[in-house]
């Protein structure tokens, strides 16, 4: 197990140079088995959620060579095989490979994927937009088998805007014949990167970043070049951190339009933020005051940034409300934050902050990513030493997360216990 060690207090200065986004790249490095040719994408992050997509590639049988940031995809010689239990269950976007597959070759052997234990995360509008193109979907147990004679374009209307859906259908409608019109589609940025990697490869997807995304099928896609999006959740924590122990911390290689949810309430909370065309600088302010947030889809709020921003929220005067409305368990941070002098109550989809209340280190738990995160931000601002156990799942996502506070001044370890 790997433990993470900090010394709260110090002030954050400098810059943090942030890395391509971990949801974006989950998705293109399985999109890649679509291409009948090589591609090259750049700005992959050295996390180990790219490192367990690899694995899967080169068990396929494809060529990867990975140079620093730029990975090289050669599919050409893969063999459409079940994928092991042991492997898809390391992560969440393991089953972006079941679509790619399904798409190529109209058969897929498969288990349920992986992924942070944070609510219940079915796949039921994934495996809706496969049936609507033809597929017949055999479940046993947590074991799929997927088959189609012909995948045919169709119109997909899905439930909830599922960014893990509405990748999935259009990995599986690329290929298909005619055209897919997928409406509710999630808005994120990660599904406009897919679609303009796909489009670069030759696939005829129009629309990503609206709720209605059509594409038409091709039969051939080819080589391409793309680059992962800088990650917005990623900046959005060390923004978080500039707002907690910062002075000019500058957070640079984003898109400020990504994380205008973030500004914009870190600005109501009173923090100032000094806004460039892709970096902004933050420091710790004398006050803050509390405020009210419900996670949404994109343009929404996030929920993956709730949890870091809830260690904020514990430093503001006054009551904060946060209500989660995209997963039902991601408040497994709140209990950690508690113990370590927070006063929060859990009601329902909402939590309670009453602020401000001193942080002081202790042993806390990160029971998934972004609780870890949470619990990172709460080290950096608390007093004396705080331990956090079981931080695998912060190095999931987070590249390099030691050496960036390093260097900008924060003193945390990484151990091995
Ligand atoms: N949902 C369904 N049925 C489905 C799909 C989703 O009911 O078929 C529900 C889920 O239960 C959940 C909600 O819809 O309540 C969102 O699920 P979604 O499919 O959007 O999540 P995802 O694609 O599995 C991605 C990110 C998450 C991020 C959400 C934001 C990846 C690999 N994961 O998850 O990232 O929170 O979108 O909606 O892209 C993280 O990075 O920490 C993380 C969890």
């Amino acid at each position: 197990m790997k433990r993470i060690r900090i010394e709260g207090e110090h002030k954050l200065q400098g810059t943090i140079r942030i890395s391509g986004a971990k949801n974006s790249a989950v998705a293109l490095v399985p999109a890649s088995l679509l291409s009948d040719e090589i591609v090259k994408i750049d700005n992959i992050p050295n996390i180990s959620d790219i490192d367990a997509l690899n694995e899967i590639l080169i068990y396929l049988g494809a060529k990867v060579t990975r140079n620093g940031e730029i990975m090289e995809i050669d599919s050409s010689s893969i063999v459409n095989k079940e994928i092991p239990e042991e492997i898809s269950k390391k992560l969440r976007a393991s089953y972006y490979f079941m679509s790619s597959l399904l798409g190529k070759y109209k058969h897929v052997e498969m288990y349920f994927p992986g992924g942070c234990a944070i609510g219940a995360r079915p796949i039921d509008q994934t495996l809706k937009g496969y049936r609507a193109l033809g597929a017949t979907v055999i479940e046993e147990g947590n074991r799929f088998t997927i088959d189609a004679d012909e995948l045919k374009g169709a119109e997909v209307y899905l439930d909830m805007p599922s960014v893990g859906a509405t990748i999935n259908t259009i990995l599986v409608a690329v290929k298909a014949k005619g055209e897919t019109i997928i409406e509710n589609a999630a808005k994120e940025p990660e599904i406009v990167n897919v679609a303009t990697f796909l489009n670069n490869m030759g696939a005829k997807i129009t629309g990503a970043g609206t709720s209605t995304i059509r594409i038409t099928g091709v039969d051939y896609l080819g080589s391409c070049f793309t680059e992962v999006i800088p990650d917005r959740i990623e900046a959005g924590t060390y923004m978080i951190a500039g707002a907690l122990v910062g002075e000019n911390l500058r957070i640079e290689n984003i898109i400020p339009e990504h994380v205008d949810s973030l500004i914009n309430k870190l600005k109501e909370m009173g923090v100032s933020i000094k806004e460039e065309r892709d970096a902004v600088t933050i420091s710790a302010a004398e006050k803050m005051k509390g405020v009210s947030i419900k996670t949404l889809g994109y343009p929404g709020f996030p929920t993956d940034l709730q949890q870091p921003l809830t260690t904020l929220l514990t430093q503001c005067t006054g009551n904060s409300v946060l209500e989660e409305t995209i997963y039902e368990n991601r408040f497994q941070n709140v209990p950690h934050l508690v113990n370590m002098g927070a006063s929060i109550d859990i009601d329902g989809k909402k939590i309670h902050i009453h602020g401000p209340r001193e942080l002081i280190g202790c042993e806390v738990v990160a029971t998934d990513l972004r609780a870890g995160a949470c619990l990172v931000l709460a080290g950096l601002k608390a007093k004396g030493e705080t331990r956090i156990d079981n931080v695998e799942h912060v190095l999931r996502g987070y590249e390099n997360i030691i050496e960036k506070l390093t260097n900008v001044g924060a003193k945390i370890t990484l151990e091995e216990i």
